[in-house]
Parts: structure tokens; sequence; C-alpha cells
């Protein structure tokens, strides 16, 4: 058996162990949160069962403040069963891909045929972009240098982020913007020069999170909905050194507005 394959198997694994942990037989929708989003999902529904993710087989316990490393499962308004990862395990932390993906390969073979990834992430266009306000990811390029997928499986990536429920986002909030997402493998951020040359190919975010699960979600099966929280301008873009405290505490402030956009969207499905 190749190792991807076991991979496949402990997220299946991790699935059963998911459904006799909270007695949610299927999930209908998966949702991560950036670091320190509690009050956002506390806006999704009600708490049906929280455990700590290092609880299912395959889950590590995240390494860096801020990220809790919880799952919960939700009943949402309109009677949808929603499984939030409150925190998640990031490339940098140094322990490969598959810790990485674990969760969304867990969630897809617990039923979720959506999932919507959020982060926390720098803006590459601070003249149209406001500190606080979340965007929705339209394409991404992947900078990590790692993939998910393994072998001879050539996967077309044309629409990794679902028109359709960006679609379904706007009519939630209107004022939503769209931009396209970088990925570098952190955990130092960006050079000034770096993000100069991020604005030239095209990017509009930048973060250290989110493709390599949206790229694991689309091998699955699994429709995919993009929102960054904008925390801060890249590095040389208005001259202030970035602080990873900063970035958690605009992630706090906002968290109640992107709770609010997320359980409209999630009461759309
Ligand atoms: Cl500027 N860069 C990266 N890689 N991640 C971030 C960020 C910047 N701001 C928040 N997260």
């Amino acid at each position: 058996m190749s190792v991807s394959n076991d991979a496949y198997s402990l997220a299946a694994e991790a699935a059963g162990a998911l459904k006799a942990l909270t007695g949610v037989e299927s999930f209908d929708v998966a949702l991560v949160m950036g670091s320190g989003w509690v009050p956002a999902a506390d806006a999704i529904g009600t708490t049906i069962a929280e455990h700590a993710v290092t609880e299912l087989p395959g889950f590590t316990a995240p390494a860096v403040a801020g990220h809790a490393g919880r799952v919960r499962a939700v009943e949402t308004e309109s009677g949808r069963k929603a499984l939030i990862f409150l925190g998640r395990t990031h490339l940098y932390e140094g322990r490969g891909v598959e810790p990485v993906v674990h969760g969304m390969r867990t969630a897809v073979a617990a039923g979720a045929g959506t999932v919507v990834l959020t982060n926390a992430a720098g803006g590459l266009r601070p003249e149209t972009q406001n500190v606080g306000d979340p965007v929705l990811i339209s394409d991404h390029i992947n900078l990590t240098g790692a993939n998910p997928i393994t072998g001879a499986t050539f996967i077309d990536l044309t629409e990794v982020y679902s028109r359709r429920l960006r679609e379904l986002a706007r009519e939630a909030d209107p004022s939503l913007t769209e931009g396209v997402y970088v990925a570098f493998r952190g955990p130092t951020y960006e050079t000034p020069a770096e993000i100069r040359m991020l604005r030239t190919l095209g990017g509009d975010l930048v973060g250290m999170s989110t493709v390599l699960e949206a790229i694991a979600a689309r091998e699955a099966g699994a429709e995919v909905l993009g929102i960054s929280l904008v925390t801060n301008p890249g590095a040389g873009l208005v001259g202030e050194p970035l602080n990873h405290e900063e970035v958690l505490e605009v992630g706090r402030v906002t968290a109640a507005r992107m709770g609010l956009l997320l359980a409209k969207v999630v009461n759309k499905l």
C-alpha cells in the first residue's frame, strides 16, 4: 500500500471516530477557522459536541499560540450539521503535508460536500483593501513548494474556489470583493521584495495556509469556499514591521463580523 493510501484510510478512521464522539451521522459542511476565531464559530449555530482534535486518529496538536486545535460539531439555524475546526496544522510546523490536509480528508469522509476555508492574510493591495475586511478567494498561487497529492494524479484546478459559492457569499454580503491568495510555507513573513514580486504575479492576499487544504478538498470531491481576513498590509507596503500578536488581535476584533457572514453563507447552502 502507498503512503497516500494510508492517509486516506487514516482519514476514514478519523471520520468514524468523529461520528462516535459527536453522535452526528453525517456532516453537510466543514469550516476551518483562522487564528483565534472562536466568536465566529459561536455565530454558526448550536454546539452539539466539542473535542480536542488530538482525540481523533491522525491529528497532532497545533504548535502556535492562538491556534486552538479543537473540533466542534454544530447544528445551524437551517438544520445543517457543520463541522468546525478551530485551529489548523500549518506546513511551517515541519510535520509534512499530510497533517495539514488530514482535517479536510476527515471532513469529506464524514460527509461534508462543502468546505469553507478561512484565514488571516496579508493584503497586497492596500490601495483598495482595508484591514479587517473579509475577501473572497477567487483563485490561488501555491508557492509552498508542497502538494498533498502524490503520484501521477493530474487534477484539474480551473475552479478550486467555487464560483457558485462565491456568488452565494456575495448574496449574504454584497460588499465582498475577491482576490487571488498566494501561499508561502512560512513561518517568516515575506520580505518587501517578495511582496513586490507577489503584486507583479497577480496576487492580492498572502498567507501560510489554505491552498493545500483546498487542493485536498477538491481531490476528495468537495466544493470549496475560501475567505481571507486582511489583518495587515504585506511587508514594506506601509512601512510598519509585522507582528504575530497584531495579526491575532485583528482576527479577534473582526471575528464577530466574520461569524455573521459565515452563518449567513452556511444557512444558504
Ligand atoms: Cl503579510 N504574510 C503571510 N505569509 N501571512 C500572513 C501575513 C503576511 N499577514 C497575516 N498572515
